[in-house]
C-alpha cells in the first residue's frame, strides 16, 4: 500500500471549517483504495501570530517541506493587519515552495446556477503565474502619510519566470480538446511586462504548432468572461491579473464557495499546495456556512497531482451530482461535507 503525507494548514475564518470537510471527503475516498493518508496540522495563520508573533518560521517551513503535498483552508483576519498573514505565511509558501503555476480550473457544472443568462459551455483553466509580477515585494513607500507620499509597487518579471508558466500553459492547452491559449494581459499600457509576455507566448508558441493562440487585453476579458466565457480554454496571465479573473471565473461558475486551486510546482522538487481560491470570509466565519465543495474540489486537485486520478475523478463525480441535485436547498458546511465523503 502507499501512504500519502499531507501537510494541513486549515488557517483563519472559515479556513478550518472548509478544510475538515475536504479531510473528510479525502479520508472517505482513499477508505479501501490502496491508499492510506497521514496528515499532519500546522497551527499557523491569526492565532499562532497572536500568541508567538510568528507567521511561517523556517522550521515549519522545512517540516513542511517534507510533506507530499500541502491542503490550505485561508489565511487572513481582521484582528491581524492586513498583509501580515498574506504575505508572511501564504505568499511566503508559494514563493519559498517555487509554485510558480497556479492553477484555476472553472468548469460551470450542470444544474448550477450562474448569474449569466446564456453561459453556453464554460470550461476554461487559468494558469496564473505564482512567484512574480507585483506580488514579490519589490516596491517601497517615502513621505508615508504626508501629502507628497511616493508608493511604488513594481511589478516583476523575468524571462526565466514567464518561460516556465507559459510553457506549462501551453503542455496543458494541447492536452486539451481544443488546445487553445489566451494570453491575458495589458501590453497597451505595460510595455515591458507586456511584450516579455508576448514574446514568450510567440517563442513557445513554435513547440506547440497544434494550439491556437490567442491575445486579449485584461479589461476586455472581463467584458468576455461576462458575455462569451466559452470562449475561454486555457488562460496564461501574470500574478496579479490572474488574481482578478479567477474570483470573476468563479462569480459566473457557481460562486467563489465552489472555485478550487492548486498552487503547483510541476518539476516536483517541493510539495505543491492545494486550496480554495476564496478567502477566510469573516462575515460568515463560525457560523458553519461556508461551501466546502472548493476545498473538496482542492482535494480532487491535490490527488491528480498524485497520480491518484481515479480517486480524484470520484470526488469530482461526486461534486456533480450533489451540485445538480443542489436547488436551493440551505445546507450546512457539514451537510454538504457529509453527503459528498457518503457518495464517493
Ligand atoms: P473572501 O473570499 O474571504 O470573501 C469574499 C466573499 O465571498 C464574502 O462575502 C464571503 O462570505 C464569501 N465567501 C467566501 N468563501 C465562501 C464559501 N466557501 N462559501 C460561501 N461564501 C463564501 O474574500 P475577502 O473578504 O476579500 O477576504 C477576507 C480575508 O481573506 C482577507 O484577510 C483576505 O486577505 C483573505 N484572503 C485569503 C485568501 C487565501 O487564503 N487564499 C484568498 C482571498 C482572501
Ligand atoms: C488568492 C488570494 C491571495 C492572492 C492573497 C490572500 C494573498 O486573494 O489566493 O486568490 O492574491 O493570491
Ligand atoms: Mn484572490
Amino acid at each position: 500500500t502507499r501512504s500519502i503525507d499531507v501537510a494541513v494548514v486549515a488557517g483563519d475564518g472559515i479556513g478550518p471549517e472548509v478544510t475538515a470537510e475536504g479531510l473528510k471527503v479525502l479520508d472517505a475516498v482513499l477508505a479501501g483504495s490502496g491508499t492510506t493518508v497521514r496528515t499532519t496540522p500546522f497551527d499557523l495563520g491569526a492565532a499562532r501570530w497572536h500568541r508567538t508573533g510568528e507567521t511561517l518560521p523556517d522550521a515549519d517551513l522545512e517540516a513542511i517541506r517534507g510533506h507530499d503535498a500541502i491542503l490550505l483552508g485561508a489565511v487572513g483576519d481582521p484582528g491581524v493587519p492586513s498583509g501580515v498573514l498574506e504575505r508572511g505565511l501564504l505568499l511566503k509558501l508559494r514563493f519559498a515552495l517555487d509554485h510558480y503555476v497556479n492553477l484555476r480550473p472553472s468548469r460551470l457544472f450542470p444544474g448550477v446556477a450562474t448569474p449569466l443568462a446564456a453561459p453556453g459551455e464554460v470550461d476554461f483553466v487559468v494558469v496564473r503565474e505564482g512567484t512574480e509580477g507585483p506580488y514579490v515585494g519589490n516596491g517601497g513607500a517615502i513621505r508615508v502619510g504626508t501629502p507628497h507620499e511616493v508608493a511604488n509597487e513594481v511589478s516583476v518579471n523575468t524571462a526565466f519566470g514567464v518561460e516556465r508558466v507559459v510553457r506549462d500553459a501551453f503542455a496543458r492547452a494541447t492536452a486539451r480538446p481544443r488546445k487553445q491559449l489566451t494570453l491575458v494581459h495589458k501590453h497597451n499600457v505595460l510595455v515591458h511586462a507586456g511584450h516579455l509576455w508576448r514574446r514568450t507566448v510567440e517563442a513557445v508558441g513554435a513547440d506547440f504548432p497544434d494550439v491556437t493562440v490567442d491575445y486579449v487585453h485584461v479589461d476586455a476579458a472581463m467584458i468576455y468572461l461576462v458575455t462569451n466565457p466559452s470562449r475561454f480554454d486555457v488562460i496564461v496571465t501574470d500574478n496579479l491579473f490572474g488574481d482578478i479573473v479567477t474570483d470573476l471565473a468563479a462569480a459566473i461558475t457557481g460562486g467563489i464557495g465552489l472555485a478550487a486551486s492548486g498552487n503547483v510546482n510541476p518539476d516536483r522538487t517541493t510539495p505543491s499546495m492545494f486550496e480554495p481560491v476564496h478567502g477566510s470570509a469573516p462575515d460568515i466565519a463560525g457560523q458553519g456556512k461556508a461551501d466546502p465543495t472548493a476545498a473538496v474540489l482542492s482535494v480532487a486537485l491535490m490527488l491528480e497531482h498524485l497520480g491518484l486520478a481515479d480517486e480524484a475523478r470520484r470526488i469530482e463525480t461526486a461534486v456533480a451530482a450533489d451540485l445538480a441535485a443542489r436547488g436551493t436547498a440551505v445546507r450546512s458546511t457539514a451537510e454538504v461535507g457529509d453527503a459528498l465523503a457518503a457518495a464517493v
